[in-house]
């Protein structure tokens, strides 16, 4: 793309929001790129096209090879909107975590650990999540250190979501994570593995703070919608997941 026409979408882009005063967020998780892999390059642009920033929710890379985050760094020059995100789980497991986010962050994305960062009027509150399990069900500190490390994580994934919230100044907040804050959105993936998907300790956070949207990746064969028990709406938007898009991607304005 030219510097001309990236002027010119950025104007179109400016003049549509004025028009309604809403920020059209492109969310999408999951593209778990792979060295020789598929290229998300016109998608990119495309997305450039239609939306005012990109979200995404983690699972960037699918082995969190600083090699993969290069060619998704390579991809991502084709966006020409701001860029906002967290990491998955895939992206740590090669235990390169810190060359993977400094990789992301020089090519422009926006990567919260906790933090939350101000785009025209919209305050993003990010962090990756833990596993944990939903409502009644969810794993409980007892017993072995283990179990009660596993729970430690996903409280402390939590405290790191509350003080993201806490830093958001702007009326309209999205929290963006990988993994789920709602069993809704986790539905159909085998039941087996639900506990492992999310945690409703997000969606007890969530619902403590005005959050307009919550958008999470992480169940690939989950549901695209579901509602905090507080009334959030989430959407799960894996690139796997049906949208009313038909895109990889959703679209939401808010
Ligand atoms: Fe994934
Ligand atoms: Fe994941």
């Amino acid at each position: 793309m030219t510097k001309a026409t990236e002027a010119k979408g950025e104007a179109a882009r400016t003049e549509a929001k004025k028009a309604n005063g809403k920020l059209r967020i492109a969310a999408m998780g999951d593209l778990h790129v792979k060295e020789h892999g598929e290229t998300f390059r016109d998608l990119f642009s495309e997305i450039s096209q239609v939306a005012d920033i990109l979200v995404l929710t983690g699972d960037l890379t699918h082995l969190g090879k600083p090699r993969e985050a290069e060619i998704l760094a390579a991809d991502l020059r084709s966006c020409s909107i701001p860029m906002v995100g967290v990491l998955g789980n895939h992206d740590y497991e090669c235990g390169h975590v810190e060359e993977v986010t400094s990789i992301l962050k020089d090519a422009g994305v926006q990567l919260l650990e906790g933090q939350a960062v101000e785009i025209d009027g919209v305050g993003f509150a990010g962090v990756k999540g833990f596993a944990g399990g939903f409502g009644r069900h969810m794993l409980g500190s007892f017993g072995e250190p283990a179990i009660k490390a596993m729970v430690a994580e996903s409280v402390e994934e939590t405290m790191r979501l509350e003080n993201a919230l806490r830093q958001v100044r702007s009326e309209r907040a999205m929290v963006v994570l990988h993994y789920a804050p709602i069993v809704e959105t986790v539905q159909g993936e085998p039941m087996e593995i639900y506990p492992f998907l999310g945690s409703s300790r997000l969606a007890e956070t969530i619902d403590r703070f005005p959050v307009k949207a919550v958008v999470h990746g992480h169940a690939h064969r989950g549901t695209y919608s579901g509602k905090t028990p507080g009334g959030a709406p989430v959407y799960n938007v894996a690139s796997h997941i049906e949208k009313p898009t038909g895109r990889p991607y959703a679209l939401l304005e808010l």
